[in-house]
């Protein structure tokens, strides 16, 4: 009897110390306090926290951003987003299904971090073709927007490879994705849903996330 008081202790501890290591992002978010901080400081805050949850994710592919206090805020055929309640960052978090699609795309995007047609990516969690991303929160294009037309003309140049435009960003993006659906893994996919809206103190920018499939 004198033994089982301790063991009991032991045991507990151990299987906390068990819940911390494999959920370290059960923890408890003040909203309030977190979502007020300024762009960079909560970029982060938010950097680290998902950080911590790398080595579950890989074992587990386990990651869920309502525990960072992100809301739940549209479902793809590949992917949940969710975004922060301040709209400041969106977390994407591929379902369990191959996309090695969105993974060619996002290669590219990491390395053409300086091209405003890309979303700013601040950290990712990969596990063979799923994935964790966060980045900036973009806003989606209406029908009466002007540049949902733009959209439709962006993939039609993409689909050609008609890097027309003087614009080298806008060229990068086309030889881009013209060059991922030339081989036959994927398709072209860029419409209205898969090419958001980033809103800039000097005006509005069309941002391509998702514009191939597989
Ligand atoms: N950065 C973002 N900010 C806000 N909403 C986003 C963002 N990225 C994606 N979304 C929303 O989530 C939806 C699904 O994301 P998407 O990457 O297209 O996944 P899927 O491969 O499942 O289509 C998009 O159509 C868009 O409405
Ligand atoms: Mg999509």
């Amino acid at each position: 009897m004198t033994g089982f008081m301790p063991k009991l202790a032991k045991s507990l501890a151990q299987n906390l110390r068990w819940v911390q290591d494999n959920f370290p992002q059960k923890k408890h978010i003040n909203r309030a306090e977190v979502f007020f901080q300024p762009f960079v400081e909560l970029r982060q805050q938010l950097v680290s926290w998902i950080e911590e949850s790398r080595e579950a994710f890989t074992l587990r592919q386990d990651f869920n951003p309502e525990m960072l206090g992100f809301d739940h805020f549209d479902a793809g055929g590949y992917a949940e987003v969710y975004t922060s309640p301040c709209k400041r960052f969106a977390i994407r978090v591929s379902r369990d299904c191959a996309d090695s699609a969105y993974q060619d795309f996002l290669t590219i995007a990491l390395q053409r971090q300086h091209n405003p047609f890309y979303p700013k990516v601040y950290a990712l969690l990969q596990h063979e073709n799923r994935q964790v991303v966060l980045m900036e929160y973009l806003t989606l294009i209406d029908l009466d927007d002007p540049e949902y037309d733009e959209v439709e003309i962006l993939r039609e140049d993409s689909r050609l490879g008609k890097t027309g435009s003087p614009c080298p960003n806008r060229q990068e993006l086309v030889r881009d994705i013209h060059a991922l659906v030339a081989g036959d893994d994927c398709r072209l996919d860029l419409h209205p849903d898969n090419a958001l809206l980033r809103h800039t103190g000097t005006g509005r920018q069309i941002v391509v996330t998702d514009p191939i499939a597989g």
